[in-house]
């Protein structure tokens, strides 16, 4: 058995060495807008690489999409470099301003308020995307940055023609909407939900995004926008100050990095909760034969890993700049064997036997892209503004929708946040801390393909990734991956939640008597996904099928 996986392991050495010195001579994007991803090809066509590209897309989805994820919020961008094999993953998240304070979140009778926590200035964090455009310019693109952000530029002056998701969040967002001048003039024209066919223009952000251009980050965190930013958070009764702005930094960190059966796989590391779940899981995982098992068995198993995993997800993770994480102990193989040994091998666990607690409603939020460019550059971003139009403040003259990312924080203890996810003092807010997040941007390798998968979902962005990654090993091309129905348990509520097709009236039976409870749910998820085969040196992308404004595509 060791010599079987010492020979793959040989082998897979060898694939990668070879991997670093193809180039599949063509390029790869798949995102949630179409016009995101023609503007990355057009940067591409401009001389750009992948992290050019990225910047496109990135700034374009802000123009687009503006209801996902936008220069107002944060992400996380996980870069392979071609030329030197090197991944990183660029920290773009939001960080608390130095005023944070518990109360902030509390309403006068000691009870969570959540409309703080969701709406105005005090749900939002200090940007991180606009840092994070400028550092890949300067650090790993071949553009200058006016180049890379002039499809979105030009897009947010000449307007486009939103589609329904977009008309949707307006609608279920009026009432927050109208509060905030700057909001309402952009999204209620005339002070009504828009009509399809309605043409949206937001020539604010794109003088927002020409300031960057001109400056990098100073065009954003000093300067014009900075005091348009400031002013609006003060007069809606918030506290930012010049300081929280200039201060910020994108921080460049170590993804996680592990193997599963022969494949390799690359992921978000925190202050993202997704890479260590997976970990775990897949961790958990490596100890059944899945393939010998029959597909009740199989979910059992997994359901059983996703239910462990979403356990520790909340106990122990935050910002790694603020919190010591027992990182070795929650990924070694013997803590993996401990939980598998707490399995048993017909039955659910039921979560109340296992400490802490977490209740959600995975949303559409946020947004995933994925590239890989001729040379074999590739970068996976999940990027967000956390809800719909994230606090729905739009500073006037900005054009920036600002996130409501402090909600990700345990602002309040024992208080469930926007996805019902609880946490504790590790994910506790303080001043220039970033709160930790789902988002789980991710690279597979194989010895004989290399995949860029991602979503977004709130908390069931982690088990879609996972449920992709699987399909990935089994061979799915990039439009299978992007359609593999849903399915996901996050330790509490006891709940599978399923897509209608997940499992079959068979395997649903089985589960059921094995004790789980299985309630079906919609079709979630928006998987953006490239892959790349090695042999036959070919790309593949594809955008999920559930929503139509996606495109994923090879030229
Ligand atoms: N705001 C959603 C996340 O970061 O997971």
């Amino acid at each position: 058995m060791k010599k079987i996986y010492l020979a793959a392991f040989v082998a897979f050495a060898f694939v990668l060495g070879a991997h670093a010195a193809q180039r599949p001579g063509h390029a790869a994007i798949a995102s949630a807008h179409k016009l995101a991803t023609q503007a990355g090809f057009e940067v591409l066509a401009e001389g750009g690489n992948a992290f050019d590209a990225a910047i496109a897309v990135a700034s374009t989805l802000s123009v687009v999409e503006p209801q996902s994820s936008g220069i107002g919020g944060g992400g996380f961008f996980l870069l392979h470099r071609a030329s030197d094999g090197r991944d990183v993953m660029l920290d773009a998240r939001e960080t608390a301003p130095a005023a944070v304070k518990e109360s902030q979140y509390l309403k006068s009778d000691g009870t969570p308020n959540r409309d703080t926590a969701l709406y105005g200035p005090l749900a939002a964090g200090i940007p991180g995307e606009p840092a994070a455009l400028a550092w890949l310019a300067a650090h790993y693109g071949k553009l200058p940055l006016a180049k890379s952000l002039a499809p979105a530029i030009r897009i947010a002056r000449e307007g486009f023609q939103p589609g329904k998701t977009f008309l949707e969040a307006i609608s279920s967002h009026r009432e927050q909407i109208v509060r905030y001048p700057g909001t309402k003039a952009l999204l209620l024209p005339g002070g009504e939900v828009p009509k399809a066919g309605w043409t949206f223009r937001n020539p604010d952000q794109a003088a927002t995004l020409e300031r960057i251009a001109a400056h990098g980050n100073d065009g954003f965190y000093k300067g014009k926008t900075a005091q348009l930013l400031l002013k609006a958070v003060k007069e809606t009764g918030g506290d930012w100050t010049a300081a929280d702005l200039a201060n910020y930094k994108v921080v460049e960190r170590e993804p996680l990095d592990f193997d599963y059966r022969g494949f390799k796989i690359v992921t978000a590391s925190p202050p993202s909760s997704g890479g260590v779940a997976l970990e775990e899981m897949f961790n958990v995982l490596s100890g059944y034969d899945l393939d010998k098992l029959d597909r009740p068995h199989q979910l059992h198993y997994i359901i059983e890993a996703m239910r462990r995993a979403f356990r520790d997800h909340n106990e122990y993770l935050g910002d790694p700049d603020f919190v010591k994480m027992p990182l070795d102990t929650l990924l070694s193989p013997q803590y993996a064997a401990g939980l598998r040994a707490s399995i048993l091998p017909d039955k659910a666990t039921p979560s109340s036997m296992l400490p802490s607690a977490v209740a959600h409603d995975p949303g559409m939020h946020t947004t995933h892209f994925s590239i890989i460019d001729a040379d074999g550059n590739m970068v996976a971003t999940t990027q967000t503004v956390n809800t719909h139009f994230g606090s729905c403040l739009v500073p006037p003259g900005t054009g920036v929708f600002l996130n409501n990312e402090m909600d990700d924080f345990a602002l309040v203890p024992g208080a469930p946040n926007a996805y019902g996810l609880l946490g504790n003092k590790a994910n506790a807010p303080a001043p220039g801390k970033r709160m930790l997040s789902s988002m789980t941007p991710t690279f597979v390798f194989s010895p004989d393909r290399v995949g860029v998968i991602g979503s977004p979902g709130g908390s069931t962005i982690i088990t879609q990734v996972f449920e992709g990654i699987m399909a990935f090993m089994h061979g799915a091309s990039a439009a299978q991956i992007a359609a593999t129905p849903r399915y996901h348990h996050q330790y509490l509520p006891d709940v599978v939640w399923a897509e209608p097709d997940a499992f079959d009236a068979d395997t649903t039976k089985a589960l059921q008597a094995m004790g789980y409870d299985i309630k079906p749910r919609g079709h979630w998820g928006f998987m953006n996904v490239a892959t790349w085969n090695l042999k036959t040196n070919t790309l593949d992308a594809a955008s999920d099928p559930r929503h139509a404004s996606g495109l994923g595509e090879v030229k």
